[in-house]
Protein backbone atom coordinates (compact mmCIF):
# COMPACT_ATOMS: atom_id res chain seq x y z
CA UNK A 1 0.00 0.00 0.00
CA UNK A 2 2.97 2.36 0.34
CA UNK A 3 3.48 4.64 -2.73
CA UNK A 4 6.51 5.88 -3.62
CA UNK A 5 8.30 7.95 -6.58
CA UNK A 6 6.32 11.41 -5.82
CA UNK A 7 7.52 14.47 -6.27
CA UNK A 8 8.40 15.93 -2.70
CA UNK A 9 5.77 18.76 -2.81
CA UNK A 10 2.84 17.12 -2.68
CA UNK A 11 1.47 14.65 -0.57
CA UNK A 12 2.62 10.84 -0.87
CA UNK A 13 -1.20 10.16 0.20
CA UNK A 14 -3.82 9.78 -1.93
CA UNK A 15 -3.33 11.19 -5.19
CA UNK A 16 -6.48 9.84 -6.88
CA UNK A 17 -8.68 11.14 -4.10
CA UNK A 18 -7.59 14.54 -4.26
CA UNK A 19 -7.80 14.60 -8.12
CA UNK A 20 -11.55 13.40 -7.88
CA UNK A 21 -12.19 15.44 -4.83
CA UNK A 22 -14.89 18.12 -5.08
CA UNK A 23 -13.97 20.64 -2.39
CA UNK A 24 -13.15 23.49 -3.99
CA UNK A 25 -10.68 24.30 -0.85
CA UNK A 26 -8.24 21.13 -1.82
CA UNK A 27 -5.31 21.56 -3.94
CA UNK A 28 -2.43 19.96 -4.27
CA UNK A 29 0.05 23.00 -2.38
CA UNK A 30 -1.59 22.41 0.46
CA UNK A 31 -1.12 18.91 1.20
CA UNK A 32 2.45 20.03 1.71
CA UNK A 33 3.79 18.28 5.00
CA UNK A 34 3.76 20.77 8.44
CA UNK A 35 6.82 21.26 10.26
CA UNK A 36 6.23 19.77 13.37
CA UNK A 37 6.17 22.67 16.28
CA UNK A 38 8.85 21.71 18.73
CA UNK A 39 7.03 21.45 22.51
CA UNK A 40 4.04 21.91 21.32
CA UNK A 41 1.72 19.39 23.38
CA UNK A 42 -1.43 21.14 22.74
CA UNK A 43 -3.46 18.22 21.89
CA UNK A 44 -2.08 16.57 25.14
CA UNK A 45 -3.01 19.36 27.40
CA UNK A 46 -6.41 17.94 28.63
CA UNK A 47 -4.91 14.23 28.43
CA UNK A 48 -5.84 12.60 31.79
CA UNK A 49 -6.19 8.80 32.48
CA UNK A 50 -9.82 9.38 32.27
CA UNK A 51 -12.43 6.62 32.57
CA UNK A 52 -14.64 6.10 29.69
CA UNK A 53 -16.84 4.29 29.85
CA UNK A 54 -17.61 0.98 27.24
CA UNK A 55 -21.40 0.22 25.90
CA UNK A 56 -22.21 -3.87 26.73
CA UNK A 57 -20.69 -5.18 23.49
CA UNK A 58 -23.69 -7.62 23.11
CA UNK A 59 -26.01 -5.02 22.69
CA UNK A 60 -24.34 -3.61 20.26
CA UNK A 61 -23.46 -6.29 18.32
CA UNK A 62 -26.48 -7.67 17.80
CA UNK A 63 -26.70 -5.05 15.12
CA UNK A 64 -23.54 -5.15 13.26
CA UNK A 65 -21.35 -8.12 11.40
CA UNK A 66 -18.31 -9.44 13.05
CA UNK A 67 -15.64 -9.71 10.16
CA UNK A 68 -12.85 -11.72 9.81
CA UNK A 69 -9.66 -8.87 9.38
CA UNK A 70 -7.88 -11.53 7.61
CA UNK A 71 -9.92 -11.92 4.93
CA UNK A 72 -11.12 -8.73 4.13
CA UNK A 73 -11.65 -7.95 0.06
CA UNK A 74 -9.77 -6.14 -2.00
CA UNK A 75 -11.80 -3.38 -2.19
CA UNK A 76 -11.05 -2.94 1.45
CA UNK A 77 -7.40 -2.26 0.16
CA UNK A 78 -8.13 -0.45 -2.39
CA UNK A 79 -10.24 2.22 -0.66
CA UNK A 80 -7.97 1.93 2.32
CA UNK A 81 -5.26 3.07 -0.28
CA UNK A 82 -7.58 6.28 -1.42
CA UNK A 83 -8.47 6.93 2.18
CA UNK A 84 -9.94 5.52 5.50
CA UNK A 85 -9.87 7.57 9.03
CA UNK A 86 -8.10 7.08 11.66
CA UNK A 87 -9.98 8.28 14.96
CA UNK A 88 -8.37 8.27 18.37
CA UNK A 89 -8.86 9.53 22.06
CA UNK A 90 -6.98 10.16 24.91
CA UNK A 91 -8.98 11.26 28.01
CA UNK A 92 -10.85 14.58 26.62
CA UNK A 93 -8.74 14.85 22.99
CA UNK A 94 -10.82 13.54 20.42
CA UNK A 95 -9.09 13.64 16.44
CA UNK A 96 -9.53 11.75 13.44
CA UNK A 97 -7.65 12.34 10.50
CA UNK A 98 -7.15 10.60 7.25
CA UNK A 99 -4.61 7.50 6.17
CA UNK A 100 -4.06 6.25 3.10
CA UNK A 101 -1.14 3.55 4.59
CA UNK A 102 -1.73 0.73 6.80
CA UNK A 103 -0.59 -3.16 6.86
CA UNK A 104 -2.78 -5.89 8.29
CA UNK A 105 -1.17 -8.81 9.17
CA UNK A 106 -0.66 -10.98 11.80
CA UNK A 107 2.26 -10.35 14.34
CA UNK A 108 2.55 -12.28 18.41
CA UNK A 109 0.04 -14.64 16.78
CA UNK A 110 -2.52 -11.65 17.08
CA UNK A 111 -4.23 -10.41 14.03
CA UNK A 112 -3.03 -6.72 14.12
CA UNK A 113 -3.41 -3.15 11.81
CA UNK A 114 -0.33 -0.60 11.84
CA UNK A 115 -0.74 2.95 10.74
CA UNK A 116 1.65 5.19 10.55
CA UNK A 117 1.36 8.80 11.84
CA UNK A 118 4.10 11.37 11.17
CA UNK A 119 5.30 13.48 13.99
CA UNK A 120 3.87 16.56 12.92
CA UNK A 121 0.13 15.46 13.07
CA UNK A 122 -2.34 16.50 16.02
CA UNK A 123 -3.24 12.59 15.94
CA UNK A 124 0.40 11.78 16.73
CA UNK A 125 0.09 13.99 20.07
CA UNK A 126 -3.03 11.88 20.36
CA UNK A 127 -1.61 8.85 19.87
CA UNK A 128 0.91 9.13 22.28
CA UNK A 129 -1.31 9.10 24.93
CA UNK A 130 -4.18 6.43 24.13
CA UNK A 131 -4.36 3.08 24.32
CA UNK A 132 -6.55 2.40 21.62
CA UNK A 133 -7.28 3.62 17.86
CA UNK A 134 -9.59 3.37 15.12
CA UNK A 135 -10.02 2.61 11.79
CA UNK A 136 -13.06 3.24 9.54
CA UNK A 137 -12.81 2.47 5.34
CA UNK A 138 -15.99 4.24 3.81
CA UNK A 139 -17.93 2.26 1.68
CA UNK A 140 -20.23 4.95 1.08
CA UNK A 141 -18.67 8.38 -1.12
CA UNK A 142 -16.90 10.15 1.77
CA UNK A 143 -14.40 11.97 -0.37
CA UNK A 144 -15.32 15.53 1.08
CA UNK A 145 -14.88 14.16 4.10
CA UNK A 146 -11.44 12.40 3.52
CA UNK A 147 -9.74 15.16 1.82
CA UNK A 148 -10.81 17.48 4.80
CA UNK A 149 -9.68 15.16 7.39
CA UNK A 150 -6.53 15.08 5.20
CA UNK A 151 -5.43 18.51 4.47
CA UNK A 152 -6.96 20.59 8.12
CA UNK A 153 -5.41 19.74 11.12
CA UNK A 154 -7.75 19.20 14.79
CA UNK A 155 -5.14 21.52 16.20
CA UNK A 156 -7.02 23.93 14.26
CA UNK A 157 -10.67 23.29 14.09
CA UNK A 158 -12.74 20.16 14.85
CA UNK A 159 -13.20 17.96 12.27
CA UNK A 160 -16.23 15.98 13.17
CA UNK A 161 -18.47 19.36 13.19
CA UNK A 162 -16.55 20.75 10.17
CA UNK A 163 -17.61 17.49 8.41
CA UNK A 164 -20.88 16.40 10.01
CA UNK A 165 -19.05 13.37 11.33
CA UNK A 166 -20.89 11.61 14.13
CA UNK A 167 -19.64 8.76 16.19
CA UNK A 168 -20.16 5.81 18.15
CA UNK A 169 -18.62 4.05 20.75
CA UNK A 170 -16.38 1.44 20.10
CA UNK A 171 -17.38 -1.90 21.11
CA UNK A 172 -14.17 -2.15 22.99
CA UNK A 173 -11.90 0.85 22.37
CA UNK A 174 -12.41 4.14 24.13
CA UNK A 175 -11.56 5.50 21.03
CA UNK A 176 -14.99 5.58 18.88
CA UNK A 177 -15.68 4.74 15.33
CA UNK A 178 -16.98 7.19 12.92
CA UNK A 179 -20.87 6.89 12.39
CA UNK A 180 -20.62 5.69 8.61
CA UNK A 181 -20.95 2.69 6.78
CA UNK A 182 -18.16 0.81 6.11
CA UNK A 183 -16.03 -1.47 7.99
CA UNK A 184 -14.94 -0.52 11.78
CA UNK A 185 -11.67 -2.12 13.24
CA UNK A 186 -11.22 -1.65 16.89
CA UNK A 187 -7.56 -1.52 17.59
CA UNK A 188 -5.63 -1.70 21.14
CA UNK A 189 -2.10 -0.60 20.57
CA UNK A 190 0.56 -3.29 21.81
CA UNK A 191 3.41 -1.53 20.42
CA UNK A 192 4.84 1.54 19.26
CA UNK A 193 7.90 2.60 17.14
CA UNK A 194 9.69 5.42 15.84
CA UNK A 195 11.26 4.72 12.38
CA UNK A 196 14.89 5.01 12.12
CA UNK A 197 15.83 7.15 9.48
CA UNK A 198 19.16 5.80 8.99
CA UNK A 199 17.63 2.61 8.24
CA UNK A 200 15.23 3.75 5.52
CA UNK A 201 16.09 3.06 1.79
CA UNK A 202 17.49 6.23 0.56
CA UNK A 203 14.80 6.35 -3.06
CA UNK A 204 12.22 6.98 -0.45
CA UNK A 205 13.97 9.72 1.50
CA UNK A 206 12.20 11.96 -0.97
CA UNK A 207 9.05 11.30 1.16
CA UNK A 208 10.19 12.97 4.08
CA UNK A 209 11.83 16.21 2.59
CA UNK A 210 10.88 17.93 6.16
CA UNK A 211 12.33 14.68 8.10
CA UNK A 212 8.97 14.54 9.84
CA UNK A 213 9.37 10.69 9.90
CA UNK A 214 5.88 8.41 10.74
CA UNK A 215 5.82 7.04 14.21
CA UNK A 216 4.69 2.84 13.49
CA UNK A 217 1.55 2.06 15.67
CA UNK A 218 0.75 -1.97 16.03
CA UNK A 219 -2.89 -2.07 17.12
CA UNK A 220 -4.12 -5.75 18.04
CA UNK A 221 -7.80 -5.83 16.23
CA UNK A 222 -10.00 -6.32 19.26
CA UNK A 223 -13.02 -6.11 16.77
CA UNK A 224 -13.30 -5.61 12.92
CA UNK A 225 -17.31 -5.50 11.93
CA UNK A 226 -19.78 -3.20 9.43
C1 LIG B 1 -5.52 10.25 1.19
C2 LIG B 1 -4.65 10.71 2.34
C3 LIG B 1 -3.93 9.79 3.07
C4 LIG B 1 -3.12 10.20 4.16
N1 LIG B 1 -2.43 9.25 4.87
C5 LIG B 1 -1.67 9.62 5.93
C6 LIG B 1 -0.97 8.63 6.70
O1 LIG B 1 -1.08 7.40 6.48
N2 LIG B 1 -0.18 9.06 7.72
C7 LIG B 1 -0.06 10.40 8.03
O2 LIG B 1 0.67 10.74 8.99
N3 LIG B 1 -0.73 11.36 7.32
C8 LIG B 1 -1.54 11.01 6.30
N4 LIG B 1 -2.23 11.95 5.58
C9 LIG B 1 -2.13 13.36 5.96
C10 LIG B 1 -3.01 13.70 7.20
O3 LIG B 1 -4.30 13.15 7.07
C11 LIG B 1 -3.13 15.24 7.32
O4 LIG B 1 -1.86 15.81 7.51
C12 LIG B 1 -4.10 15.69 8.39
O5 LIG B 1 -4.41 17.05 8.16
C13 LIG B 1 -3.56 15.52 9.79
O6 LIG B 1 -4.55 15.95 10.68
P1 LIG B 1 -4.27 16.24 12.22
O7 LIG B 1 -3.25 17.37 12.30
O8 LIG B 1 -5.61 16.66 12.75
O9 LIG B 1 -3.76 15.00 12.81
C14 LIG B 1 -3.04 11.58 4.50
C15 LIG B 1 -3.77 12.52 3.75
C16 LIG B 1 -4.57 12.10 2.70
C17 LIG B 1 -5.37 13.11 1.93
Amino acid sequence: MVRTGLSSNRSPYGQRLLHRTRHAAIRAGEFQVKEPVEGDSSGCRNVSAAFVPLPRIDDMKAVMKSVNPLALPESFFSQLTEGAFLTVRAGASLNTMTIGWGMIGVVWERPIFTVLVRDSRHTFSIMEQAVDFTVTVPTEDMNDALAFCGTRSGRDLDKFEACGLKTKPGLRTASPVLDVRGVQLECRILYKTPMDPSGLDPALRALYPKHDYHTLYFGEILECYG
